[in-house]
């Protein structure tokens, strides 16, 4: 049996697979995020320790599993967060989260520090946004200097869990990209950019590929879970590419467009290629010597949930008796493409790719008297399924190949909203037979670590196959492609007025 575990920001999701891929049993805790201030976002990291504990158990007694089948464990989790410890690994305030944007100034000083943005591009691949790791240890340093001179290590959220189980300070290279200190292209620590700015390189822990083995249980932990000692940790992934693991995404031209509350597209890559301009990320992918481009849609499917709560609250009934979004979708599916002229930018909440603009909003424009509640929900999803397609732009400006989407999220659960992608992005679109999401991707890892496949590309092979397929219609692909250039345009007419 492999584990594997998600920490993600809302909960930890932990399963237990069989070596054929099968989901024996899986389980869940939630916690909360505390946003002290405008625009923090934090967690206190024993919350995520609690309830891997509490999800491992529930697992293997939930699979019947006696404590020596579970061979191998696979971390992944919420991406970018700073557990700060000192000497004697306590930590030392809570962790700033990947949404947390309270590191402008510090985003700032690493551009200047690094000699510009072209130059930061040339040693990380990657612009310095606010949610990476870079910028939140920098502001610590400049905000917080008592806490800064006890600092002695920085991990990520699921790298502070390995250290819990192992005894080890380690990371992977997909997750060990987003800290903006890796030299994605060598796959080691940037010591260029960590002289520039005059950060050690011993706070960071030691860089593994994805697949390999980090470490074995410690007598303490393994009690603590009622596993044994002979349990390994293999490297994991961040939970993008781990979700992409779990969609099989592994080969050159296979893209996963992923539609939860934020929207992720996501293709695998064979050479490492930057965007001068950092529109999109360039990350290591779970993948042995791999990359991965990714660019993100902040408000994705969170547009839909946003409208169902704030406009049709009279449409959520009793929990579980009905379901606004099925009756609202179907009435949407209803309109022409289109949605008569009216169109939505998704920008809710700012927006990540292509413009990393968080003063950026959401705007509904050209509403007419004709409109309706249906014509608003159908260019909600146009919105969104546009701002993907600009992440799809930006990869064939950089002559990345994507031959086949695989949808996945929340959102692709609609066959309609497959449909939309497919037209929009004139695209085949792809769903697989079961989206277990980043646990399982990790799961995978823990499998291939632990010598039951070859490697991770063997592993999705043997668990992973496609169930439907939708191909773009003409009409409307000709419909999205004539209003596409205009949702492009409307961002850059507003764009000044968002300031
Ligand atoms: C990726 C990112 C998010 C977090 C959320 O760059 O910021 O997807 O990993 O879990």
């Amino acid at each position: 049996i492999y584990l594997g575990i998600d920490i993600g920001t809302s909960g930890t999701k932990t399963i237990a697979m069989a070596e054929d891929g099968s989901i024996l049993a899986e389980a869940s805790a939630s916690y909360p995020a505390e946003h002290p201030k405008p625009l923090w976002s934090e967690q206190d990291p024993e919350h995520w320790w609690k309830a891997t504990v509490k999800t491992v158990k529930k697992v293997v007694q939930l699979a019947k599993a006696k404590p020596e089948d579970v061979k191998a464990i696979g971390l992944s989790g919420q991406m970018h967060g700073s557990v700060f410890l000192d000497k004697n690994d306590q930590v030392i305030r809570p962790a700033l989260l990947w949404n947390d944007q309270r590191t402008a100034a510090e985003c700032e000083e690493i551009e200047s520090r690094a000699g510009g943005r072209k130059k930061l591009i040339k040693m990380v691949a990657n612009p310095a946004l606010t949610g990476f790791t870079a910028p939140k240890i920098l502001w610590l340093r400049n905000n917080e200097p008592k806490n800064f001179e006890r600092l002695k290590k920085v991990l990520l959220p699921k790298d502070d869990i390995r250290r819990r189980l192992t005894g080890e300070y380690a990371t992977e290279v997909s997750d060990a990209s987003g800290m903006l200190l890796l030299d994605v292209a060598k796959r080691a620590w940037s010591t260029e950019l960590l002289s520039k700015l005059q950060l050690d390189s011993d706070l960071l822990g030691k860089v593994y590929e994805s697949e390999d083995v980090t470490g074995n249980l410690t007598k303490q932990a393994a009690k603590q879970l009622g596993l044994t000692t002979d349990c390994v940790v293999v490297g994991g992934a961040g939970d993008c590419a781990a979700n992409a693991l779990g969609n099989g995404v592994v080969k050159k031209g296979i893209l996963a467009s992923s539609l939860g509350t934020s929207g992720v597209m996501f293709v695998h890559s064979d050479e490492m290629a930057a965007d001068p301009e950092g529109r999109l990320h360039t990350f290591c992918h779970a993948v042995r010597g791999k990359w991965h481009m990714m660019g993100v849609t902040l408000c994705a499917a969170g547009t839909l949930e946003w409208f169902v709560q704030k406009l049709c609250a009279e449409m959520r009934g009793p929990r579980g008796k009905s379901d606004p979004y099925t009756a609202l979708m179907k009435a949407a599916e209803a309109i022409p493409a289109g949605s008569e002229g009216l169109m939505v930018l998704p920008y809710l909440a700012g927006e990540r790719t292509p413009h990393a603009d968080p003063d950026a909003r959401g705007c509904f424009i050209g509403i007419t008297l004709k409109h309706e509640r249906a014509h608003l929900t159908r260019a909600i999803m146009e919105g969104v399924t546009y701002s993907l397609r600009e992440s799809l732009e930006v990869l064939d400006q950089m002559n990345i190949p994507v031959r086949q989407v695989r949808a996945g999220g929340g959102g692709a659960k609609s066959a309609f909203w497959r449909q939309m992608q497919a037209d929009v992005f004139g695209k085949k679109v792809v769903k697989l037979n079961a989206e277990q999401g980043p646990a399982f991707g990790v799961a995978l890892l823990a499998a291939t670590g632990a010598g039951a496949y070859k490697n991770i590309q063997e592993a999705c092979a043997a668990t992973i196959s496609e169930v439907a397929e939708t191909k773009p219609d003409r009409a409307a692909k000709k419909v999205y492609d004539k209003a596409f250039p205009v949702y492009q345009d409307l961002y850059q007419s507003l764009k000044a007025d968002f300031k």
